[in-house]
């Protein structure tokens, strides 16, 4: 039975090749952290890490995902992790929260590859994200907070 590596663990399942891994994620998994938004990227809501990467689960199939590490809001775990959720503590970034598990996992990876961000790199990284309760200008101002803990 074909596997899945996530958050640090094989899991066998049962699935097409093509089924999208949004779909494993959440109807095989039940980790249900990774919401459903547009289902043809366009959103964001679904972001999850795959080989390090920000990428739209939604629209990867499980075949690509099979060799890779994939790691979700669950399993998310860094330094750069860490101080994005802090950051978002304490600017009090969520409004009803559907989008937020996907902002955090595009800060994060954003941190991991660029720890001091511009604004520009802030808009240009998090352009894929949609909040309908339009907090990106505290999401701008979470990242700047945690991208000056991690230089601290
Ligand atoms: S649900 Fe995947 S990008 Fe919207
Ligand atoms: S916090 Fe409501 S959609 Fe972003």
């Amino acid at each position: 039975m074909p596997a899945l590596k996530i958050n640090g663990q094989s899991h066998e399942v049962a699935v097409d090749a093509d089924t999208p891994l949004l779909w494993v994620l959440r109807d095989e998994l039940d980790l249900t952290g990774t919401k459903y938004g547009c289902g043809i990227a366009q959103c964001g809501a679904c972001t999850v890490h795959v080989g390090g990467e920000p990428m739209r689960s939604c629209s990867v199939p499980f075949s690509v995902a099979e060799s890779q590490e994939v790691t979700t809001i669950e399993g998310l775990a860094s330094d750069a992790a860490t101080a994005v959720q802090e950051a978002w503590i304490a600017l009090d970034v969520v409004q009803c929260g559907y989008c937020q598990s996907g902002q955090i996992m595009a800060a994060a990876a954003l941190l991991a590859s660029n720890p001091e961000p511009s604004d520009e790199d802030i808009d240009s990284a998090m352009a894929g994200n949609i909040c309908r309760c339009a907090t990106y200008q505290r999401i701008r101002a979470a990242i700047h907070r945690a991208a000056e803990q991690l230089s601290a």
